[in-house]
């Protein structure tokens, strides 16, 4: 499905990402395997994991190359553009995959442990981006495939830091898909479940929290590999703009949010007004406090 094809995968030394490099190589694109190599949390680096996915693309008779940069640094995102093109002569798809996690409690969370997870997964997904941007419309095409999170999506204890990031990630996504389809460049993202590193540092402080956990660890990383290939590939042209969603067998449609509810006031809204008509009126349409677990209650087949 991906013959001729160039992929960039961000955050491709592991976990979901190295799953995702591994099929688009099988499927026949060149591949650009980037990955820091850092810590959980994002500290430190190791050309390691990166060399592994490489080695093993190659053994397989693939096409694939190392990117050791960090996707929050401007250059170094610039750089994983910049191999595709120097060592494949094209870029076609660039997968926005790197993350790091930086969970605390709301009213215990630090500047730095904001900056960190908005730098990797929000300004590096734009930073990646931006880069492969006068490719995709020098040839009038192109797939941007980016990495949000139930966490964003729906809601998650201790994660303001991810979950805007990966909320704003879903922005800059739509924006992408509304400036770009003039241009033949498309624009989705992916929700993923799946038991890698970077979930195993989410802590289980009740019963209920160390069973979603448990849940978790059934759903392997390379289910999420198809649906990323797809959308890399000309099969999915007519696809831009959606949130996807991947749950071990399961695949998921998200919903934009759309008004749901209205009520007009002829005379105008006053603070009596909307609380004695209003509020009663809106009440049993209102969310509650949900997180992706209440949601996505069910055991994964
Ligand atoms: N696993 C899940 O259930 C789940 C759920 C929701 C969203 N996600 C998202 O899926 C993506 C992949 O996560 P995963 O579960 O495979 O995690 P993972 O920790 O196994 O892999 C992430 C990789 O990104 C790399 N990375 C981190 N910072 C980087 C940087 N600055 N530059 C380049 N590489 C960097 C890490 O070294 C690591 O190899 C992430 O965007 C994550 O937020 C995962």
């Amino acid at each position: 499905m991906l013959e001729g094809k160039v992929v960039a995968i961000t955050g491709a030394g592991r976990g979901i990402g190295r799953d995702i490099a591994l099929l688009c190589a099988k499927e026949g694109a060149a591949v650009v395997v980037n990955d820091l190599g850092g810590s959980a949390d994002g500290e430190g680096s190791d050309a390691g994991p990166a060399e592994e996915t490489v080695n093993d693309i190659r053994s397989a008779g693939g096409k694939a190359v190392v990117n050791g940069a960090s996707v929050a640094d401007p250059a170094g995102a610039a750089s994983i553009v910049e191999d595709a093109v120097r060592n494949f002569g094209r870029i076609d798809a660039v997968v926005n995959n790197a993350g790091i996690l930086r969970d605390r409690i709301w009213h215990k969370m630090s500047h730095e442990d904001w900056q960190a997870v908005i730098d990797v997964h929000l300004h590096g997904a734009f930073n990646v981006s931006k880069a492969a941007t006068p490719y995709f419309r020098d040839q009038g095409a192109g797939s941007f495939i980016h990495f949000t999170s139930t966490s964003g999506l729906i809601g998650n204890f201790g994660q303001a830091n991810y979950s805007a990031a990966k909320l704003g990630i879903v922005g800059l996504s739509q924006s992408i898909a509304l400036d770009m389809a003039r241009a033949g460049v498309r624009s989705n993202c992916i929700a993923p479940f799946a038991w890698s590193r970077m979930v195993a540092t989410i802590p289980a402080s009740n019963e209920v929290e160390a069973l979603r956990l448990e849940r978790l660890k059934t759903m392997s990383t390379d289910k999420i590999a198809p649906l990323v290939a797809f959308l890399a590939s000309d099969a999915s042209a007519e696809v831009t703009n959606q949130i996807f969603s991947v749950r071990k067998n399961e695949i998921f449609l998200f919903s934009k949010p759309r008004p749901i509810r209205s009520m007009h006031r002829a005379e105008g809204w006053t603070v009596e007004s909307i609380a004695s008509d209003l509020l009663p009126a809106f009440r049993p349409s209102f969310s509650g406090l949900d997180r992706s677990g209440d949601i996505f209650g069910w055991d994964p087949i």
